[in-house]
């Protein structure tokens, strides 16, 4: 009745931001992610019909804010009968700062809950489950380049490209170990309500979808850099739109924007992403990574910098 599981955020290079079904927590958009390797989540789920409640401790510390919504996830796989069940969570990064550690921490949990039930689901299954609790989650499911498409009824979300035949590399830029002002959950909301930017957004994502993708499949860097920036600052425009806005920079957020700027138009390959957080994600060719990291930690403000390459869909692992 128990398992572990190791899961790794993923970074979207096509945001998902907004909601079309709030009560099911699907997507009004789809979006595409690369799957991160060095960062990582383990999650041990242990099932214990002795328990009377749930309990949640991550990286070591009772974590009674975060137990609802993983209560609902296990109900989700196990059903609402399940055992209650101790989840004991280790990550090898800051948590809720815009690292996404909610996408690998529910990918962790859906297939920690699967294995200690002996349940079987299929990894499209897991993937619409962990969906379900955190949208960005279900990329974390699969691993290399990642895309999750709407379907009429539900998501579907498959690696479009392995890590290994373009392994590119990703530069984490801390700026704040903070909880973020608002979680992404509501500030996607308020930007639905709001923004008078929210319909354009919606409109336009199957165009950079379809860019980006192409881009992807023919390892076209630059056209990726264009519209992954791209997608990236009209996210944050129609989060700063909204109203109260939702506002995840700081002063070192920009710098380092101004830094990976600096770094292209001196001939290296990199753009940056920021998602709902002051984090900022450099991604670069693996020549380009040894400059980019010694920019990124001599700009003002950064605290410490993170370098991953692509990896692998959340799995079971032993202990
Ligand atoms: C900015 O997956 O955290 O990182 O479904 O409400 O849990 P919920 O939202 P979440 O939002 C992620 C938003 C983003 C962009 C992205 O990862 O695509």
């Amino acid at each position: 009745m128990q398992a572990t599981a190791r899961a790794q955020p993923n970074i979207a290079l096509i945001k998902y931001w907004g909601k079309r079904d709030t009560i099911r927590n699907l997507p009004a958009v789809g979006s595409i992610s690369i799957t991160l390797e060095s960062l990582y989540t383990e999650t041990a789920v242990a099932f214990d019909d002795s328990l009377s409640t749930d309990e949640l401790f991550i990286n070591g510390a009772a974590a009674q804010e975060a137990l609802p919504r993983i209560s609902r996830c296990l109900d989700s796989v196990g059903g609402e009968r399940r055992a209650r069940a101790r989840i004991t969570s280790e990550t090898n990064f800051p948590v809720a700062a815009g690292l996404a550690s909610s996408a690998s921490g529910f990918a962790a949990v859906v297939v920690a809950a699967d294995a200690a039930l002996g349940l079987g689901a299929s990894v499209d299954e897991l993937a619409t489950l962990a969906g379900q609790a955190s949208g960005s989650a279900a990329r974390s499911l699969y691993g290399g380049f990642v895309e999750l498409a709407n379907l009429d009824d539900g998501i579907e979300v498959a690696t479009i490209r392995e890590p290994d035949s373009w392994p590119l590399r990703v530069v984490v830029a801390i700026t704040s170990d903070a909880r973020k002002p608002v979680g992404s959950g509501e500030a996607m909301e308020r930007s639905r309500e709001s923004s008078p930017f929210y319909g354009r957004w919606i409109e336009d994502q199957a165009v950079d979808l379809d860019t980006a993708r192409s881009a992807i499949a023919s390892r076209d860097f630059s056209a990726l850099a264009e519209v992954a920036e791209h997608n990236c600052l009209k996210m944050h425009l129609v989060m700063w739109a909204s109203r109260p806005p939702a506002m995840y920079w700081n002063a070192a957020t920009l710098a380092c924007m101004n830094t990976v700027r600096d770094l292209r138009a001196s001939g290296h390959a990199v753009f940056f992403t920021i998602d709902a957080g002051p984090q900022v994600k450099a991604v670069c060719l693996p020549d380009d990574e040894a400059a980019v990291r010694e920019a990124l930690v001599n700009t003002n403000g950064v605290t410490d910098v993170r370098v991953s390459g692509l990896g692998a869909g959340a799995r079971r692992i032993e202990v």
